[in-house]
């Protein structure tokens, strides 16, 4: 990803590994400030996916698998540590896979800093085929609306619902994307903006409740990311996701998802069985550290809901765009 630092263009990742230690951009400083924070165990790198300093189904992923190394190099009970960093945030599948995978790859005798580092390649690699395969989706001067942040941040790179939108930019096509703010957090405020800012793609972030008026004035398509998609093509993303597939669907505007196979969790049958998280009040009921609500008010903060594979017009992956009404049967074979 691209990000301006002090008036510079630098290509950057959100997560990697350097000189021992677990780097990553704080995604809760931005936009306004560019910051790099540096973790030395594990123990840190759960409580950066627990306060959301690094945040993004892929990205959390990467971080765990990371951790692992982490626990690795300072000779830490990896049982305990896999256990600590599974028990961050409940609802992004590649959290779990990301652990298992590295569990499975240090069993087998992988060296730990290559397992880690190839596992966040794989990521990086599958999120820029889900912007070439998502692109073709993308005609000439298509108004496309997104929610939450699905972009490099919150995969490492490229991002997932974003790659296809900074692939149809790169090959010329003339697109406009209504970036919508994502109360409590702001994720699509404060970091899609920005990344497509960073980019020169033109864009607006419009109020989470605006989005019914503007698909009715004429969205041609919307792409969301995915933290876990059950057998059914059931899919769990961030607060907000249903209500657009609801009303895509009522005005006809095709609505996609885009994820790679290691948010598909097979074990999930449908997506009522999928964990939601739910977040602190103060969220909700704080802005940038001032209360707003009266006190004594309390509010419910669920971080996710989740979209029935009915609402769906596909699902794009690194394999191609799926059929939400077969994914069981699109992935037999597949290794994830
Ligand atoms: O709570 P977050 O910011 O970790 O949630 C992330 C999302 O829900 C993203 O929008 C997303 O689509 C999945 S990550 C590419």
């Amino acid at each position: 990803m691209r990000i301006s630092i002090e008036g510079e263009l630098r290509d950057m990742r959100a997560v990697w590994y350097e000189d021992g230690k677990v780097r990553m951009l704080d995604q809760k400083v931005l936009p306004h400030r560019v910051e790099v924070v540096d973790l030395e165990d594990h123990h840190q790198v759960a409580e950066s996916i627990r306060d959301m300093t690094v945040r993004g189904a892929p990205a959390i992923g990467v971080a765990a698998a990371y951790g692992m190394l982490l626990a690795c190099n300072n000779h830490q009970d990896l049982a305990a540590a896999a256990k600590e960093l599974k028990g961050t945030r409940p609802t992004a599948f590649d959290l779990f896979f990301a652990v298992d995978h590295m569990l499975s790859r240090i069993g087998s005798g992988a060296d730990p800093v290559q397992a880690a580092d190839d596992y966040a390649n794989t990521i990086v690699d599958r999120c820029k085929r889900i912007g070439e395969n998502g692109e073709r989706l993308i005609k000439d001067g298509a108004r496309i609306m997104t929610h939450c942040n699905a972009g490099a941040l919150a995969t490492v790179d490229h991002g997932t619902a974003l790659a296809p939108i900074r692939e149809a930019w790169r090959k010329g096509k003339d697109i406009f994307v209504y970036v919508s703010e994502t109360r409590p957090r702001l994720q699509g405020m404060k970091l899609t903006a920005f990344e497509l800012l960073n980019e020169g793609i033109p864009h607006a972030i419009i109020p989470d409740g605006s989005s019914g008026h503007f698909l009715r004035e004429g969205v041609d398509i919307v792409i969301v990311g995915a933290d876990r998609i059950a057998a059914n093509g059931d899919f769990a993303n961030k607060i907000g996701t249903y209500e657009k597939a609801v009303l895509a669907k009522e005005l006809g505007v095709p609505f996609y998802t885009a994820a790679p196979l290691s948010t598909f969790d097979l074990s999930i049958k449908r997506g009522e069985d999928i964990p939601i998280e739910y977040r602190g009040e103060d969220e909700v009921l704080v802005v940038d550290g001032v209360r707003i609500a009266p006190k004594g008010c309390k509010a419910l903060n669920p971080g996710f809901d989740v979209t029935p594979h009915r609402y769906l017009s596909g699902i794009i992956t690194e394999t191609g765009v799926l059929d939400p009404k077969d994914v069981s049967k699109s992935l037999k074979g597949v290794k994830l």
